[in-house]
């Protein structure tokens, strides 16, 4: 489904428009600092059950963009459907975060996954269409994907972990069983965003979320190499999608990252200085970011002076405002509204 021409000024800034007011959405704008969301929640008995419905997913959707008013919406769903797609169980263990299985462990776990149903990933396609009907013509449409890296992890470990060890270790001990999951990752990833665009959503973003804790040749190959081949393969299918990367905690691997990936803007996480990263990147290229979820929890000053610092300092570039990681699910209410009045300069 193709929405409607309108102006639309996080898109334009995505495709390298500056605007004076920069236009603004947060990562994990749908979830559990909204009551609306817990209320749903509670209903409808669970996070994946909502994901995987697409009425659910599009009342979600909407509900940070009729609270706030952002410039774009993101799907709500997860990036731990690929997984499913490629033949894994998926469920959340209630306070302690996904599971999934068989858990990956070595390149015979690889070798004998097997895709699961094809229409596994039918419901978030039907969710895009539902939203992309009813989105006001100014927000724009926003999916996402996993990057292979970061979907590994979770694969291999068959649960989240704090230093991703498991895929680590497997990296460096058969590294081409690991190209063999990459691979495939890399090639579901293309089919199932070419299917959002083609179903409504205008841009996406990649999260790399542990890119962070790899080393630079690590990070070459499985950051960099295939992040590049996702966008390789949409381009020659969808030439209008904008492509947002985010690696997360990649420092000053950033700058190969967004020379190297071919994406057309890109993320910057709360560790990196907002003037380093306005002077590193190539010139004209769009930023997202990059305020500290924290000092939205804090509000009052640290968040002014934090919020008057990115925007001082991405003054020049495109800019898109967002935090540099998920909004938490502690965060108050009325510091969002105290960010976007900051933001859009009405107080
Ligand atoms: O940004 C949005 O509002 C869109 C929806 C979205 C979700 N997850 C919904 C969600 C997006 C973009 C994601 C991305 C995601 N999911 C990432 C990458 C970004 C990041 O935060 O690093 C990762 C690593 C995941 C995997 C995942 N999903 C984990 C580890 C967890 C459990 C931890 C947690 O935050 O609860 C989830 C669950 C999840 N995904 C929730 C939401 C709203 C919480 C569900 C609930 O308990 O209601």
């Amino acid at each position: 489904m193709r929405r409607s021409p309108a102006h639309r000024p996080l898109l334009a800034t995505l495709k390298g428009e500056r605007q004076s007011i920069p236009p603004m959405w947060l990562m994990r704008q749908a979830g559990r600092y909204l009551p609306e969301y817990r209320a749903l929640r509670a209903e409808k008995g669970g996070f994946l059950a909502m994901a995987l419905d697409p009425e659910s997913a599009c009342e979600i959707t909407l509900q940070p963009i009729r609270r706030f008013g952002f410039d774009g919406a993101i799907l709500f769903s997860d990036i731990l459907t690929v997984p499913m797609a490629l033949g894994q169980d998926l469920w959340f263990e209630t306070g302690e975060g996904p599971r999934l299985a068989p858990p990956l462990a070595d390149g015979a776990a690889i070798d004998a996954l097997t895709p699961g149903a094809p229409d596994t990933l039918d419901p978030v396609y039907a969710a895009v269409e539902k939203i992309a009907g009813v989105l006001p013509p100014e927000v724009t449409f926003l999916g996402f994907a996993g990057s292979p890296w970061t979907v590994a992890t979770y694969m291999i470990a068959g649960q989240g972990s704090r230093t991703q060890e498991a895929a680590r270790r497997l990296a460096y001990g058969d590294a081409a069983a690991m190209q063999r999951l990459i691979d495939r990752i890399v090639a579901t990833t293309i089919e199932y965003l070419a299917r959002q665009h083609e179903s409504g959503v205008e841009a996406v973003q990649l999260f790399d979320s542990w890119a962070g804790t790899l080393s630079p040749e690590q990070f070459e190959r499985w950051v960099i190499a295939p992040n590049a081949a996702i966008v390789a393969g949409l381009r020659a299918r969808c030439p209008e999608l904008v492509i947002i990367g985010f690696p997360k905690g990649a420092g000053a691997k950033l700058v190969d990252y967004a020379t190297q990936t071919g994406v057309d803007a890109v993320g910057v996480d709360e560790t990196v200085a907002p003037e380093w990263a306005a002077r590193a990147l190539p010139a004209g290229m769009p930023v997202q970011g990059n305020l500290d979820p924290l000092a939205l929890i804090a509000g009052g000053d640290t968040l002014a002076r934090a919020v008057d610092r990115i925007l001082a300092a991405f003054a020049d570039r495109p800019h898109v405002f967002n935090l540099g990681h998920g909004i938490l699910p502690d965060t108050p209410i009325a510091h969002v509204e105290a960010l976007i009045d900051r933001v859009r300069g009405t107080r």
